[in-house]
């Protein structure tokens, strides 16, 4: 097979980046090594940047998001008892999030992607990127028992954390940042109306919690726990039982539980590998690093490497210009850095953390009274919080 870039992951930025190409004329083809199925079960965070709700539409794939996603104004924190609203629209100069499952983004991405004929091809085994340091890089996956050789211009590697692409850059060319949290996410979904109908972040001295929600009728909750708690002993009397002591008794009083849908524990971590480029192979997303879920930063910044790839892909095509390629490391990683010094401010500020001081304390508590006192730094959260421009 021979297409012009090939992309490897069939996550939603590999799915994004290939329907822009192909509304401008580009062909590509994805390799998922997984089925479609086992993509669509993951379940992330779901607020998206105005940019990225922007994306979606341009890519033709925004029909049903504005349809059924909910646009969202402003967020909450709680923390000493009572509850603070972020003024995003006030805030960011009118801009705002979009809550809209990240599942429902890839699935509506699946969906135009099959409406256009595109090349999705699932079930890819051992997908081995070539030859990326020369002018003709080649990928090869195995389907059963035959071997599938794709010769292209340029490889995207848009496979995740743990995905082939980052790992066929040589080690003495790749440096990687690294922080991780010790503690972890419980999250569970339910079919019960949200506690709140924004977004609510907990502080609270027994651990970090968040309401969140996919609709008016199907929330997501999640409270902070040990790297060691299992999800299986975690029943779901438990669970409601610890978020109501760590929500302000208002909301606690208010909370609708239910059986739980979904239950899962996610570790938190930061993770930065640079540069996001090496000959024909550029890094996408979760490939080339990853954000603790505090802020909801991870899509939005595989957003924002697929918008700056896609346009420098498009010079490069119509009007033999490379410069947004040759610079795409660069552009794409002063962006990224910039979410991961929003998603550590907002953990370092929410959670609790076992080897904690007092010091460290009194410091979480002067950083929320300083914002919710300061409209400048509540101005700094809220275009964060909306996405910084690409
Ligand atoms: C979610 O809805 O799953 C969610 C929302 C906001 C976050 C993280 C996750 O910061």
């Amino acid at each position: 097979m021979k297409v012009q870039v090939c992309i490897i992951g069939g996550g939603p930025s590999g799915l994004l980046l290939s329907q822009l190409l192909h509304l401008r004329g580009i062909d590509t083809v994805v390799l998922e090594k997984y089925s479609r199925e086992h993509v669509l079960a993951r379940i992330r965070a779901g607020v998206l940047e105005h940019g990225f709700a922007k994306l979606m539409r341009e890519a033709q794939c925004g029909e049903r998001m504005d349809r059924e996603g909910e646009i969202h104004h402003g967020f909450n924190i709680a923390h000493d008892g009572r509850v603070d609203r972020v003024d995003l629209l006030k805030y960011s100069g009118g801009n705002s999030v979009m809550v809209y499952g990240q599942t429902e983004v890839t699935r509506d991405l699946y969906e135009a992607r099959d409406r256009l004929g595109g090349k999705v091809i699932h079930n890819a085994e051992d997908v081995t990127p070539h030859d990326i340091a020369s002018d003709a890089p080649y990928v090869t996956y195995r389907s059963g028992e035959e071997t599938v050789r794709v010769d292209c211009d340029y490889v995207v590697g848009a496979d995740g954390f743990h995905g082939v692409s980052r790992k066929s850059i040589p080690k003495h060319v790749l440096r990687e940042y690294e922080k991780v949290y010790p503690f972890g996410w419980l999250g569970i979904l339910s079919r019960t109306k949200p506690v709140s109908s924004e977004v609510v972040y907990v502080k609270h001295e027994r651990g970090f919690a968040l309401c969140s929600l996919r609709s008016q009728v199907l929330s997501r909750y999640y409270i902070q726990v040990p790297l060691s708690d299992k999800p299986e002993n975690w029943s779901d009397d438990a669970f409601w039982t610890e978020l109501k002591r760590r929500l302000p008794s208002e909301l606690a009083a208010r909370l609708i539980t239910g059986p739980s849908i979904e239950k899962s524990i996610a570790p938190l971590g930061s993770f930065v590998a640079e540069p996001m480029r090496y000959g024909r192979l550029f890094l996408a997303g979760d490939a080339a690093h990853r954000v603790p879920p505090t802020g909801a930063r991870g899509l939005n910044t595989a957003a924002s490497d697929v918008y700056y790839l896609y346009h420098a892909l498009i010079d490069h095509y119509r009007k033999g210009d490379d410069s947004g390629l040759d610079s795409y490391s660069e552009k794409a990683l002063a962006r990224v850095w910039k979410a991961q010094r929003f998603s550590w401010w907002m953990t370092m500020l929410l959670h609790r953390f076992p080897d904690r001081v007092s010091y460290d304390d009194r410091l979480q508590e002067t950083e929320m009274s300083y914002l919710f006192s300061s409209e400048t730094a509540m101005r700094l959260v809220a275009e964060n919080y909306v996405g910084l421009p690409f």
